[in-house]
């Protein structure tokens, strides 16, 4: 029998992040709601003191680096939303149109990780139903996001990098699909080489998360800079290089 994770209790940490979009939802959808779902990336605050189980963790440095003000009046795309916490933040925020997309493929990754079978989508709706949201969401593979034939002033990419065989390509498409003077915000696997070294750090199948196939790389700071440079973003500023739960990561706004 092939031994799967126990799906881990959410954190004092994961809540304080989703406190940040705070739903308010009565004790009874709260509950209704949490347990419509057998299983959640990201933890929301549903009301009545009810949070999502959601199994990402130590979002705590993305909200401290991400400036939400940025959202206020603009077009957003987000790329591998999941159950879409940034796409319904950046809303909360004001951002005038969001859209969110996925190809699902966390739809493997769960069921090989946790022995979970999800409904792809199937958080993002709940949440979406609860919340009266208005992001618009697709089961779509971010390197299609041409196909919406759409400009963004903010393109999200985060978590997603190091999860597509060709990141240049998915660069290019975000960069072809900005307005001008628009940004993407990436948050991605990065590396304990040193920040200078011009290098993608190829991974093994499962060697980062157990029983997931589906990272790829890591990515020091320079190589985010010469990714940029590649697809025409030539302006990298690197935010944050932190490590969370035992694994680099990054995040860095491209322009
Ligand atoms: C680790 S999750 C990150 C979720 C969310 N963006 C976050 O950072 O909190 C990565 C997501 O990217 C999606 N994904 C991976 N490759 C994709 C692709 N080529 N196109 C669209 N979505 C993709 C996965 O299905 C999964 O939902």
């Amino acid at each position: 029998m092939t031994s799967v994770e126990l799906i881990p209790e959410t954190s004092a940490a994961e809540q304080l992040v989703a406190d940040a979009l705070a739903i308010e939802a009565s004790p009874d959808e709260a509950a209704r709601v949490s347990g419509s779902v057998p299983l959640w990336f990201h933890t929301f605050a549903l009301g009545a003191d009810v949070y999502t189980p959601g199994v990402a963790r130590d979002h705590g440095y993305r909200l401290g680096s991400l400036d939400l003000s940025r959202f206020e009046g603009k077009s957003v795309l987000d790329v591998g939303t999941f159950d879409g916490f940034y796409s319904f933040l950046a809303e909360r925020r004001g951002a005038t149109r969001v859209v969110g997309l996925d190809n699902e493929q966390y739809v493997d990754w769960v069921d090989a990780r946790f022995g979970v079978t999800l409904e792809g989508g199937a958080g993002f709706r709940a949440i979406a139903d609860l919340m009266g949201s208005r992001v618009e969401y697709h089961r779509m593979d971010a390197l299609d996001a041409r196909d919406l034939n759409e400009q963004f002033d903010v393109a999200l990419c985060f978590g997603i990098l190091h999860r597509v065989t060709d990141p240049v390509s998915l660069l290019q498409t975000l960069a072809d699909v900005l307005t001008p003077g628009g940004e993407v915000v990436l948050e991605t696997y990065g590396s304990r080489l040193a920040a200078d070294t011009p290098a993608i750090e190829v991974r093994e199948s499962g060697d980062v998360y157990k029983r997931d196939e589906f990272v790829y790389w890591g990515f020091p700071a320079e190589a985010l800079r010469r990714l940029g440079a590649i697809v025409g973003l030539n302006e990298v500023e690197v935010v944050d290089e932190v490590e969370i739960d035992g694994h680099p990561r990054i995040l860095a706004v491209l322009r």
